[in-house]
């Protein structure tokens, strides 16, 4: 059975109250759209999904132009049978056609792939749920054989019907030339004066075509967003999803209701992740590293046995094995770290790379260097890698000891074995092997301090 996948996203979505279009709102740090299109995109349909946009649709498809899907417009947001039938052109008749929204984000592809299988060609397959609470979706009506005879939207329900449980998720498959011959006879005399999708489930039911339904493992997978307090709710459902992945894997989460992945994570076994830490982009950890509370993790790699101490931010970092780092450190892209690499509090680098064994422990900022191996970096030590104009580098050697508050003026390089003594301000190049300072001397001069009583005579 040949699929079309199109997903219905053209609605403004009022009660977000948002200036954005609501299918860009995130979940996990990724859009409402991108997550349907993921889970659409497993599906084996030939052609990539269509997405019906409108509202603020310049924004959408300019925000997500990476996606692999064919835009369809509707000008007028007149309704989901409307909006459906925009895309009907595109669709070859024999095809069977699997509606989603863009704001039913957490369906997953197992439940798709179900109702696909399930469903046979000349059926309509929908997915239902049965919910506590289903104030403002569309109610399932079943005849008195439990077959479904048609859909009732909760603002034309009566108060009977209000009180059906099981709810129309608006997700389902079905053939195209039934579409074809059906959307264009829908009317808008109903509360909202729309066009509703919904209305083709009295057509199919007079016409003798059987409709199947599946229900999903999870309700929340076909739960829509309609306000940030949904929204909000999604997340937490999602967040936990993903927290019990990950302790399945074998990482120990203090607190997996204080665990956020906004991204892509792999990761090795034995890791312990404190509280609130937030992980974004690509993050790739290693076995038995150690994450304090209170960090941030985007787009970095951690080798095996890293620590990372509380209130650190690690962006765009590599970071080997045994390396140490924080508290409160902040690690900028493009550094890279040796192993057993140790950054302490309150130390910035930044496009940097820094070799083995390497401490730089307290109050230092590092940019655009180079620093060799087992180089000791004492505190307060500044590289100068700005003029105003241009960036310049650093370069370190190895086994270097670099004194406390020392500005390292660039482009300048400190030799292999070089000692600097603290305090001092280099301009110059500082020679291996050799002591470099440059402070004034300390001198001391006879002295005796006035007394507060001779002050004021
Ligand atoms: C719809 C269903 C309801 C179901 C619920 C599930 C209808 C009439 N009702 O109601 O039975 O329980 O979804 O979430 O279908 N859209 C367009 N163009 C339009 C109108 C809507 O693209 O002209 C898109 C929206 O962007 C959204 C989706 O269709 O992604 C659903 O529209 P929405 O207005 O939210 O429908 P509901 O009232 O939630
Ligand atoms: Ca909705």
């Amino acid at each position: 059975m040949a699929l079309s996948i199109v997903i219905l996203a053209a609605g403004q979505g009022k009660r977000m109250n948002s200036q954005f279009p609501k299918v860009l709102h995130q979940l996990g740090g990724k859009t409402l759209l991108e997550h349907v299109v993921t889970s659409a995109s497993k599906l084996n349909s030939i052609e990539p999904p269509i997405v019906i946009y409108g509202h603020q649709g310049e924004q959408v498809k300019h925000r997500l132009a990476h996606l692999n899907v064919q835009w369809v417009e509707q000008t007028q947001q007149l309704g989901t049978g409307h909006a459906l039938q925009q895309a009907l052109p595109f669709i070859p008749d024999h095809y069977s056609v699997l509606v989603l929204y863009g704001d039913v984000p957490l369906i997953r592809t197992d439940t798709l792939k179900n109702l696909f299988n399930n469903t046979s060609k000349e059926a309509i397959g929908i997915l239902t749920a049965y919910f506590s609470d289903p104030t403002g979706l569309g109610r399932i009506i079943r005849d008195s054989e439990n077959n479904i005879i048609r859909i009732i939207e909760e603002k034309d329900a009566t108060a009977e019907e209000r009180a059906i449980k099981e709810i129309n998720s608006g997700i389902y498959l079905i053939p195209a030339r039934y579409l074809k011959k059906w959307l264009p006879t829908l009317n808008n005399q109903n509360t909202q004066q729309e066009y509703y999708l919904t209305d083709i489930f009295s057509i199919a039911k007079k016409e003798n075509i059987f409709i199947h339904n599946e229900m999903p493992t999870d309700y929340q997978e076909v739960l829509g967003i309609n306000d940030r307090i949904q929204l909000a709710s999604l997340e937490r459902f999602y967040q936990w999803d993903v927290a019990k992945k990950l302790m399945h894997q074998g990482v120990t989460l203090l607190d997996p209701h204080r665990f956020d992945l906004r991204g892509h994570l792999t990761v090795g076994q034995d890791v312990a992740i404190d509280i609130n830490v937030i992980i974004e982009g690509n993050v790739i950890i290693g076995n038995r590293c150690i994450i304090g509370p209170n960090t941030l993790l985007r787009n970095v790699t951690l080798g095996d046995e890293v620590t990372i101490h509380a209130n650190s931010i690690i962006d765009g970092a590599e970071i080997a094995s045994h390396c140490v780092i924080g508290p409160f450190a902040r690690v900028r892209p493009g550094t890279q770290l040796g192993q057993y690499v140790h950054l302490g509090n309150f130390v910035e680098t930044k496009n940097s790379i820094i070799a083995e064994a390497t401490k730089i422990n307290h109050l230092s900022y590092i940019g655009d260097s180079d620093v060799g191996s087992h180089v000791n970096i004492g505190a307060g030590t500044i590289t100068c890698n700005y003029d105003g104009i241009n960036k310049n580098k650093t370069v370190i050697g190895n086994d270097a000891f670099i004194g406390s508050n020392t500005a390292l003026i660039a482009p300048i390089t400190i030799g292999q074995g070089a000692t600097i003594g603290a305090g001092s301000t280099l301009t110059r190049n500082a020679p291996p092997e050799q002591l470099t300072l440059s402070r004034a001397e300390q001198r001391s001069l006879a002295w005796s301090r006035k007394t507060k009583k001779e002050k004021e005579s």
